[in-house]
């Protein structure tokens, strides 16, 4: 028999089935509506560098979405990136391929860069999680395994997706240094606070529960 070696793909990650994708980029596209119609919003719009506020769309200014919605447990570049070998021989990574997850969505953020859902990994999501990925971006921090945890839901039109995880990470060392958001409103029934330089965090009433596959994607 001829021996074929895996092929590593550009990323590991939990994609979101069909319907539960047209859902959520529903419930981004509604946020960032009520958001920008919000008089506090309005009132805190300088680290968007915008002069005049009734130019600011934010529909307009996260102009770019991922193709399929998704959250990245191992980035690989196809085998490049190093412990990407590693990372997809694992054991829990081999049983979990093609499996089903139910993912919890527990806040929504935006900052002048990006726009994203916050993960909250059980501890079996956990199992698939690299031990370095939080400091990987932020080396001289400490954080919660799974920090990183996200869905990119979109970008502003200059913005590589991975920053959405590296804004979470400064969100998460906002609040882990004590700084509470200021609270200014509601959307959806949650609280929505404001944490400086334009970032913005909406926690859900309720976590939403998405249903995804553990997959790769080889472009
Ligand atoms: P994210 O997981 O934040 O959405 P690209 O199209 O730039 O190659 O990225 C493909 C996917 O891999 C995106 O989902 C992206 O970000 C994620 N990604 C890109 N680079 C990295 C990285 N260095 N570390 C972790 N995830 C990455």
């Amino acid at each position: 028999p001829t021996l074929e070696k895996d092929i590593i793909p550009l990323y590991f990650a939990w994609f979101l089935a069909k319907h539960e994708e047209d859902n959520l980029r529903k419930t981004a596209h509604d946020f960032l509506e009520q958001l920008g119609n919000l008089k506090a919003f309005k009132k805190r719009l300088q680290a968007f560098g915008v002069e005049d506020k009734h130019k600011l769309d934010l529909l307009k200014y996260f102009a770019k979405a991922p193709n399929i919605l998704h959250c990245t447990s191992k980035y690989c570049d196809y085998g490049k990136l190093p412990g990407s070998e590693e990372y997809a021989q694992q054991e829990g990574v081999k049983r979990s391929y093609s499996k089903g997850f139910t993912l919890h969505i527990s806040s929504l953020f935006i900052t002048p860069r990006t726009v994203g859902a916050q993960v909250e990994l059980t501890e079996e999501q956990l199992f698939l999680w690299p031990a370095d990925a939080e400091k990987e971006v932020m080396p001289k921090d400490t954080f919660p395994r799974g920090s990183r945890a996200h869905i990119t839901l979109s970008t502003a039109a200059d913005t590589q997706d991975v920053q959405t995880g590296i804004d979470l990470l400064e969100l998460i060392k906002l609040q882990q240094t004590g700084k509470e958001g200021e609270n200014v409103g509601e959307i959806f029934g949650g609280k929505l606070s404001y944490y400086d330089n334009g970032i913005w965090m909406l926690v859900l009433p309720r976590k939403k529960e998405v249903k995804t596959i553990f997959s790769g994607y080889y472009g």
